[in-house]
């Protein structure tokens, strides 16, 4: 990896200076850590039945990973399944480095009984991330894990120090074995509904927190109670999740990497690839209380609620669980969109840089470009697939980011997509979008269809700017946070309606957008951004790993 020391200066449009100077020091001093995974299959019975699952040294879920802001990553994967593997590391970004983005568009997967030793800092980046497959519908089979990136010793956080923490990978879970779904998939059928809710890969699990002086006053207005954090992270396949804990309200203090205005919520809605940090404190009688995550914004004629259950055990306590589980929110959709709008960026406070995150002005950035979005859900040659914009994506068997770098061609389209939703029938494509380095770029996502849809973008982060029921229109730009609006890779467009995001294109490489909501990634909602320059240079790009697999058109080639 390249260690120079980098001045890089924000200068856009000629118009303004950004208040950014962006002074990074990458050094040899940033520290190595080392981790050798073996990925095998296993058998665990999560639901009451057993069921063929991924594991990774032996565990499900997947080991953490605790580490701090610019630590060196040198993780060698072990393949032990009986097809290709790679690992994706959700909402680290990658910087100059989308070699290391463990997606098929960017890496070569792992044959079985080989390995390959991925390279790479979350450069910059603090909060709580996670892992997980990108092959086949392997995500189905778990294979995920925590990323918990902590700050350096000398960047402050905003908030005290939490007493403990925790880490909740919640996400929906099916009984049907990961093979039998995908095969259902390849033959055209749609996914089903799932059949449970794991936390941490189970239907039930404890969580025991101190109340501090015993007892401590509880009551809210005291903080001499003890204070957890709870890092949420959405890991399933399909379903929005409510998370709520009996009797507790929670403080919202970071999402995807942002320190956030701290509200206090009843219940958060976190949906499909999303994370959302909180500070809970034990205030109340000493107790145990439950703690849910249940499935939201499903037909309800065709499914009852899932859930999974946990409990948060004060320490002090001597009394188990009692009284019905907390209630889901009453608010609906609508409901659902104002708290959405609810979260938004600290301006004053950093985040792993020592820079407050509003001296970036994302707001007075001019647009370089528009681009609307619009999904669909599609029949081709008799098969159900998703399509962006009327193009279902489909996979090459050379990664794109090779195909480009040895100048392959024939391996990916950069007209498929258009920049505007299409009418007519969709069509099959290796579809990329065509970007320079340094474009700003407003993307709106068009929802007309009435199911949640889940948009994640690897490379960067992107402000969340607006959400809004119906059509977009130009006009709804008057409706954008311009100024606060919260910065994260993976956001919801609600059913029937549009979601808008900034994005500053300062990261070179070839960035998978995708829907989180893994059937519909699997059947083709997703695409590939170029971000581009003609300019070669190790300020911009690092360089192909000399260990890079090389596969399909690229195989035999020299990295
Ligand atoms: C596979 O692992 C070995 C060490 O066991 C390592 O030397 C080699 O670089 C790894 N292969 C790749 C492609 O990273
Ligand atoms: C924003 O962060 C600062 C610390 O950087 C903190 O003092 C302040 O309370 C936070 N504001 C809100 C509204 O959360």
């Amino acid at each position: 990896m390249g260690k120079p020391v980098l001045l890089h200066s924000l200068l856009l449009s000629g118009l303004l200076l950004l208040a950014v100077l962006d002074v990074s020091l990458v050094n040899a001093d940033d520290p190595y850590r080392f981790y050798t995974w073996t990925v095998t299959y296993g058998t665990i019975s999560p639901l009451g039945a057993p069921q063929q699952v991924i594991l990774i040294n032996g565990q499900f879920p997947g080991p953490q990973l605790d580490v701090v802001t610019n630590d060196n990553l040198v993780l060698n994967l072990i393949n032990k399944l009986d097809v290709p593997f790679l690992l994706t590391w959700n909402g680290i970004k990658q910087r100059k480095n989308s070699w290391q983005d463990g997606v098929l568009g960017t890496n070569c997967p792992i044959p079985p009984g080989s390995n390959y030793t991925y390279n790479f800092q979350p450069k910059d980046q603090i909060g709580s991330f996670n892992y997980f497959p990108s092959t086949g519908f392997h995500r189905a089979a778990g294979g995920y894990g925590a990323i918990n990136v902590y700050q350096r010793p000398r960047i402050p956080i905003p908030y005290a120090t939490p007493d403990g923490d925790f880490t909740l990978l919640v996400g929906d879970w099916y009984k049907t074995d990961h093979k039998a779904l995908q095969a259902s998939l390849d033959s055209g059928n749609s996914l089903p509904l799932p059949d449970g809710v794991l936390i941490n890969g189970h239907t039930q699990a404890t969580f025991s927190g101190d109340q501090g002086n015993s007892p401590c006053h509880y009551s809210p207005s005291k903080d001499s109670c003890k204070t957890y954090k709870f890092r949420v992270s959405n890991v399933g396949l399909k379903n929005t999740l409510n998370f709520r804990i009996q009797g507790h309200t929670m403080k919202l203090i970071e999402v995807e990497g942002s320190h956030v205005v701290q509200n206090m919520y009843d219940s958060l809605d976190v949906h499909v690839g999303q994370s959302v940090n909180v500070l809970v404190t034990l205030n109340q009688a000493p107790k145990d209380y439950y703690i849910v995550a249940s499935t939201r914004f499903t037909p309800k004629m065709l499914v009852a609620k899932l859930s999974a259950s946990g409990i948060l055990h004060y320490s002090n306590s001597k009394t188990s669980v009692s009284g019905p589980l907390p209630a889901e929110p009453t608010y609906q959709l609508h409901g659902s969109m104002l708290q959405a709008r609810t979260y938004r960026w600290n301006l004053t406070s950093n985040a792993a840089r020592p820079n407050p995150q509003g001296s970036f002005h994302y707001g007075t950035i001019k647009t370089t470009k528009t681009i609307v979005l619009s999904n669909s859900a599609t029949k081709i040659n008799g098969k159900q697939r998703y399509a962006v914009n009327g193009v279902s994506y489909v996979n090459p068997d050379t990664p794109l980011k090779l195909a480009d770098y040895f100048n392959i061609p024939g391996v990916f389209s950069m007209n498929s997509l258009k920049t505007t939703p299409t009418t007519g029938a969709a069509t099959l494509a290796t579809s990329v979008v065509p970007t320079s380095l340094h474009d700003f770029i407003e993307f709106v996502f068009q929802n007309n269809e009435n199911t949640m849809q889940s948009w994640h973008l690897d490379g960067s982060s992107f402000w969340v700017v607006g959400f809004g029921s119906g059509q977009w229109t130009p006009a709804k730009r008057n409706t954008y946070n311009l100024a606060d609006a919260v910065a994260r890779h993976t956001t919801q467009v609600y059913p029937n309606s549009w979601t808008a995001i900034l994005v500053s294109l300062d990261n070179q490489g070839m960035w998978n957008m995708r829907s989180a909501i893994w059937e519909r990634q699997y059947l083709g909602q997703q695409f590939y951004l170029r971000v581009w320059t003609a300019e070669k240079s190790l300020a911009n790009e690092y360089n192909i790993p000399s260990n890079a697999l090389l596969c399909g058109k690229a195989a035999g080639r020299k990295p």
